[in-house]
């Protein structure tokens, strides 16, 4: 018998769940490639590590953008690679595939998505959008008539959702995830203190002293051009500095939450004050993010635990149980 396969195929990272097994790969969603010979040099973790610091003719690639398939190519060679590892041989059973996808995404993305997990070994294709994957890989039992709010903060999209039985009721994504931030960051250090840094730079301080609230100040050091002299150069900053960097795609994600909430309908809207605001993805490990979402909205919020893997947790709850979601999931042929 197959294993059934779950994948989170995000932006930056990918996940797979193999059942009776658990969560087994978590590793960034990067490719490194030969731009003439088009040659596939490194996947995952060992492409990451090239990022920013390869020869001219190697670029490292992500193949998705904002969550759905850029390159179809280089990502079905990717999903190969990581269901290879994850489960060696598997695609002999041809096992059932459950893949996330994001919540807005066109049809035609959609039919991507599931060709790349047919070509990839998989039997039956099953996708569920990431929110009511988030939320049922924290634990929240969404199957009944009560609102929950998920806020699932990804490398390339926030999705924000309201959920009640096993379907979303609103729901937004906006284009600014965590990479948002990084990139702001990159802008702010440019024109503020005349320095060229790399995103992956950008990253580190994110995560090392970033907040979303005013935190007790923290320092760390950033390296990399002075746009005068050209030369090399090493700054310290701290963590106020960074705040004020990240404050216009925290201001994106806050104004999306509260659209959400001001089209939610008053019944579930009681029950989200209950419950409070559910924070997934890797981008809801920034500092104090649930603080600011509960400043901003007067709901409480709490940050689930392990938020990146949350996605990749809510498909073993759907496989588990695969017939009381079947009305839930999308099922394309290709
Ligand atoms: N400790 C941390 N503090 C702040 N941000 C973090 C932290 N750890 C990870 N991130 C950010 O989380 C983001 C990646 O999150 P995740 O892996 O959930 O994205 P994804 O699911 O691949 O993306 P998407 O859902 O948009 O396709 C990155 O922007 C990363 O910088
Ligand atoms: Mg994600």
């Amino acid at each position: 018998m197959a294993r059934d396969i779950g994948i989170d195929l995000g932006t930056c990272t990918v996940l797979v769940f193999v059942a009776g097994k658990g969560v087994v790969l978590r590793e960034p969603a990067i490719v490194a490639k030969n731009n003439r010979t088009d040659k596939i040099i490194a996947v995952g973790q060992e492409a990451k590590r090239m990022v920013g610091r390869t020869p001219t003719d190697v670029t490292a690639v992500r193949p998705l953008k904002k969550g759905v398939i850029t390159e179809f190519d280089v990502t079905l060679i990717m999903l190969k690679h990581f269901l290879q590892k994850a489960a060696p041989g598997f695609s002999i059973g041809r096992p059932r595939l459950l893949i996330a996808i994001p919540a807005s995404i066109t049809s035609v993305e959609r039919r991507a998505v599931a060709q790349a997990g047919r070509e990839a070994g998989g039997g039956q294709v099953y996708l569920m959008e990431e929110p009511i994957l988030a939320a049922l890989g924290a634990g929240l039992d969404i199957s009944g008539p009560r609102g929950h709010m998920i806020v699932d903060i990804g490398g390339g999209t926030s999705d924000i959702a309201v959920l009640s039985m096993n379907e979303m009721v609103r729901q937004i994504s906006t284009r600014v995830g965590g990479d948002a931030f990084d990139e702001a960051i990159v802008r702010y250090v440019r024109r503020a203190f005349n320095m060229v840094i790399g995103e992956s730079t950008a990253e580190q301080a994110k995560i090392a002293v970033g907040s979303a609230m005013p935190m007790e100040r923290k320092e760390t050091e950033i390296r990399g051009r002075n746009l005068v002299t050209g030369l090399p150069r090493g700054l310290i900053i701290d963590s106020y500095t960074l705040r004020e960097a990240i404050d216009e795609p925290l201001g994106v994600i806050r104004r999306a939450v509260r659209q959400v909430l001001d089209s939610t309908p008053p019944e579930l809207l009681g029950d989200i004050i209950d419950r409070g605001i559910v924070l997934t993805g890797g981008g809801a490990l920034l500092d104090g993010l649930d603080r600011f979402l509960s400043n901003e909205t007067g709901l409480p919020a709490n940050v689930v635990e392990d938020p990146v893997s949350c996605v990749a947790r809510g498909t073993e709850k759907v496989l588990d149980a695969i017939a009381s979601y079947q009305d839930h999931m999308k099922k394309i042929s290709v």
